[in-house]
């Protein structure tokens, strides 16, 4: 497999195209992944790109076993001691050639494969908690999201250096055995013995590849025209919450009908026990009528932290308290600190009650960042 005589080599397949479109992929999902992993404004695109990575990973499981020659991990398993031999003699420039992968790099693969699942399924669990939203939408509470975010992001920290080590030692054999390693992962071809040769280029599984990534996208982002007329980014949506009918049509004739998840109960409590002067308005709902929607207060309350919003609210509002004013909690205060004066009487504005104008998933009661805009 080393060090063949020059005479004998020739121009043979070596990387078949599912091997390749799963390359470019991959490394094509991850540069999404960092790039929109910052901004709420690009969550969409984030968790798509996510998905996309576990999607490539369980492909390329698959692959591993039943691909073609160069393709297979049983090709590339070589032991610790193997990879670290072979990375001192490139270091002193005299590492033999591999037609597949080198000791060295196989190692960098494995362990991007690892960090792939670590970081794919951590971001799973961190939308499904924090966010309560996603494949595993609710699987534990807002705070363990927030702690396996912790993984999340530091897995990904460490498979970006990873990547640079593998861009670093692909560069170093292409140098060194002067040969573009990067070129041969887009034609397939590299130089070696024809009995190295893989048989065929397995075009038809390459093309079933690119078919699922494409239908996938194309599920995915179906219908974001209608979600987003004529803004420049993808809002994301917050997860729809219980709903009421009857506190829809009582508490949403003046204003919006301010989701119960936005205050603790005893904020409820208060606000009906006092619904004679609510405001200055006269709400002269009758018994059965306020026991219905305190009831549905109560139970989707901030208390319950149904939300991010609702969770972060809850624990800003001291246990002795009970504001009937969401605009008068520590968290909603904080949140919003930083507009201007001018920007709560702007026409489309008028007060800070009125939610929906800057946030579009206000009635759904979520409030995420990616779904908010100040209006002009
Ligand atoms: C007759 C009109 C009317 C109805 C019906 C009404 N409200 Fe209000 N509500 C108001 C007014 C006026 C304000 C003050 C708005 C402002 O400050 O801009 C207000 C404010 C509020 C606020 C405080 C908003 C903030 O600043 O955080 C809450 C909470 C609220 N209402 C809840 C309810 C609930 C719950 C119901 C149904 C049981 C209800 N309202 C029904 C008129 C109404
Ligand atoms: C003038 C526009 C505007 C109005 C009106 C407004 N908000 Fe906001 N809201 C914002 C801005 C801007 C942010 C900050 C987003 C950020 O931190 O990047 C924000 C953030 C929030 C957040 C935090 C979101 C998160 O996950 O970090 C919540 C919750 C929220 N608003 C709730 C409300 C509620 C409830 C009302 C109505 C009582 C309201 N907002 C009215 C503009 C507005």
């Amino acid at each position: 497999m080393t060090s063949e005589s020059r005479a004998e080599v020739s121009r043979i397949r070596v990387w078949d195209a599912p091997t390749r479109l799963f390359h470019w992929s991959f490394a094509a999902a991850f540069a999404a992944a960092w790039a929109s992993g910052e901004s709420d404004r690009w969550r969409d695109v984030h968790v798509f790109a996510g998905y996309l990575i576990l999607g490539l990973l369980a492909f390329r499981l698959l692959w591993g076993v039943a691909g073609s020659r160069h393709a297979r991990f049983a090709s590339f398993a070589f032991t610790w001691r193997e990879a670290r031999d072979y990375g001192l003699r490139a270091l002193s420039r005299n590492a033999p050639r591999f037609v597949g992968h080198n000791p060295a790099g196989a190692w960098a693969i494995f362990a991007m494969l690892a960090l792939a699942a670590v970081v794919s399924v951590s971001g799973i669990l961190v939308l499904g908690g924090e966010e309560q939203q996603g494949a595993l939408s609710g699987w534990g509470r807002i705070a363990t999201g927030a702690m396996v975010k912790e993984l999340h992001d530091g897995g990904a920290s460490l498979w970006l250096l990873l990547i640079c080590v593998h861009v670093g030692g692909v560069v170093w054999e292409s140098l060194a055995h002067r040969e573009n390693l990067a070129r041969s992962m887009v034609t397939g071809y590299k130089q070696g013995p024809a009995a190295e040769a893989a048989p065929s280029f397995r075009w038809f599984s390459a093309l079933a590849l690119a078919a699922a990534i494409a239908a996938f996208a194309h599920w995915y982002f179906e219908g974001y025209e209608d979600r987003a007329p004529g803004r420049t980014y993808l809002p994301f949506i917050g997860r729809a919450l219980p709903q009421s009918a009857a506190w829809n049509a009582e508490c949403g004739s003046c204003h919006l009908a301010f989701h119960p998840s936005l205050l603790p109960a005893r904020s409820w409590q208060a606000l009906f026990a006092g619904q004679d002067k609510h405001f200055g308005e006269v709400l002269g709902l009758d018994g059965a009528t306020t026991a219905e929607l305190l009831g549905f207060a109560t139970k989707t309350s901030a208390d319950a932290g149904l939300s991010e919003a609702s969770f972060k609210i809850a624990r800003s509002v001291p246990e002795r308290e009970a504001p009937v004013r969401i605009t008068e909690t520590g968290y909603w205060k904080k949140k919003h600190a930083a507009i201007p004066e001018a920007t709560w009487r702007r026409p489309k504005v008028g007060s800070r009650a009125n939610c929906a104008a800057c946030h579009l998933d206000a009635e759904r009661g979520a409030f995420e960042d990616a779904a908010m805009h100040i209006p002009d």
